[in-house]
């Protein structure tokens, strides 16, 4: 982590400061139904090493936590972390930190890392990084979810479609399962494509 707040860090920190949970993560059937689909979308049951990018105030975290034997959770704002710590006490396998991808990268290798909703924020750039970066901390193996908003979002370039157009590219890894729907979709990615 970096000695000062980069402005990516400023703008969300200041989003986290006007309300607590401001995508509605708790609250809102949308975000409920997109998290079931996307934890349903995970092709094994059980995953060793796990990556979530972008964990906010851990609602997600909670549901990915269920499926894998250790967690490290990373959001850039530092305000999401001291959330998301709160709601995971309890859970010894997990870690949440505050971290900005792809500037910061954790070592090792993982069986699972999920980007959900978070791609956007890394520009087009911050993304093509963070492919290459996801790809080469993926076990053989392993699988990767990213679910995205299709919309266009003011003030950010990059919509969910460019976003997982981006990363598939610049991963190299192959599409094993995909949703599609008006407002979001979900693609898990594998090194191989399964035979169907
Ligand atoms: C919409 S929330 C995603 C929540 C959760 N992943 C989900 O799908 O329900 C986006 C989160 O990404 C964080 N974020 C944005 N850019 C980031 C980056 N480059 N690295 C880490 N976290 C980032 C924001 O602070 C925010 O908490």
């Amino acid at each position: 982590m970096r000695e000062q707040p980069s402005d990516l860090a400023a703008r969300f920190e200041a989003v986290y400061e006007k309300n607590r949970d401001p995508w509605g993560l708790e609250t809102r059937f949308y975000e409920r139904r997109k998290r079931a689909l996307s934890i349903a979308s995970l092709p094994r049951e059980r995953y060793g090493r796990a990556f979530e990018i972008g964990c906010s105030i851990g609602v997600m975290t909670e549901q990915i936590a269920q499926r894998v034997d250790d967690l490290l959770a990373v959001d850039v704002s530092p305000r999401a972390v001291a959330e998301a710590r709160g709601r995971l006490v309890s859970l010894a396998h997990v870690r949440a930190e505050c971290q900005e991808v792809p500037h910061d990268w954790p070592s090792g290798l993982f069986e699972l890392i999920t980007v959900s909703e978070v791609g956007f924020f890394m520009g087009a750039d911050g993304l093509k990084q963070a492919a290459g970066l996801t790809a080469a901390s993926l076990t053989q193996d392993g699988h990767v979810l990213l679910c995205h908003w299709r919309h266009p979002m003011s003030g950010w370039e990059l919509n969910g479609d460019d976003v997982h157009r981006i990363f598939i590219e610049h991963s190299g890894l192959k599409v094993i399962c995909e949703h599609l729907e008006r407002d979001f979709r979900i693609d898990v990615l594998a090194r191989e494509t399964m035979p169907r």
